[in-house]
């Protein structure tokens, strides 16, 4: 694959942006095609079959039309649902996947108590429930699935004005409170919360409000981009310097995702295309 070739980066939504944002930071010379899966999202209550077809039609077509070099699944439930089935699939394409960083949270937690909010895809899958029995013992974690934040916080993102009744806050609200555990620095308390869904970032204000400000939010964006950085090393793919260029696509209506992406990313509003399958 050539060096010039973009880096694929998909979601369900608007949540990979947070990870494109980390990308475009550490990569800068690279080009990149951002593909949201806006008009079929949420995927997190969906089921794995749903994942996976969308996940391979995506990297499909991202292929063919845009003969991207590298793939970053820049959203944990089709992470946990498809990326064991889409690397034996397309064995010459990198792929880089998000999972919670629930490993990152065990260490830095000093309360011994670690909460992570996902979707009910991810939380359910047996990836994650690997990364769970795989952690070292003594440090608590509790697991909040949070049915319908992912898309709220979406349709907020998108469409500002259809949150009236402030659902988003309502649901951090009822999914922190489901954690069962005060928040902060006393013993048994959470000091340490897992955002497990590439969404969760765009709701951090609201979340901070619930848990208080010095609760310690792990997400993933930069951590994800410094391991893309390493797949294009010397000796595998060569990173490149003189590009920058960022193609925005959406299977939903252009001009929110291309809104959306102004207000993150900086990039000029109206960038969206709309990409069709
Ligand atoms: N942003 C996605 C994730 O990280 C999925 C959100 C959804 O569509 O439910 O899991």
């Amino acid at each position: 694959m050539p060096a010039n070739a973009p880096i694929g980066v998909f979601d369900s939504g608007i949540g990979g942006l947070s990870i494109l944002r980390a990308l475009r930071a550490e990569l800068p010379g690279e080009d990149f095609v951002y593909l949201a899966d806006s008009g079929h999202a949420p995927y997190g209550e969906r089921g794995d079959a749903y994942v996976t077809a969308r996940s391979r039609a995506i990297v499909d077509a991202l292929r063919a039309r845009h003969g991207i070099k590298a793939l970053v699944v820049a959203c944990n439930t089709a992470t946990a649902a498809a990326i064991h089935l889409l690397r034996p699939a397309h064995p010459d394409l990198p792929i880089v996947g998000v999972e919670p960083a629930v490993k990152p949270a065990v260490a830095a937690t000093r309360s011994g108590h670690v909460g992570v909010i996902a979707t009910r895809g991810t939380a359910g899958s047996a990836k994650f429930q690997a990364l769970l029995a795989g952690l070292r013992g003594g440090v608590r974690v509790t697991v909040q699935p949070c049915d319908g934040l992912a898309y709220a916080i979406e349709r907020s993102v998108l469409q500002p004005a259809a949150d009236p009744g402030g659902e988003v806050a309502a649901l951090c609200r009822r999914y922190l409170g489901a954690l069962d555990a005060p928040f902060g620095n006393g013993p048994g308390a959470i000091d340490t919360l897992v955002l497990g869904c590439t969404h969760y970032i765009f709701a951090e204000p609201v979340l901070r409000a619930v848990a208080g400000a010095e609760v310690r939010m792990i997400e993933t964006g930069a951590p994800v981009a410094r391991q893309v950085r390493r797949l294009l090393s010397p000796g595998g793919l060569q990173p490149r310097a003189d590009g920058g260029r960022t193609t925005l696509l959406t299977t939903d209506d252009p001009a929110l995702l291309g809104a959306a992406a102004a207000g993150w990313l900086g990039l000029p509003a109206g960038s969206a295309r709309a990409a069709l399958f």
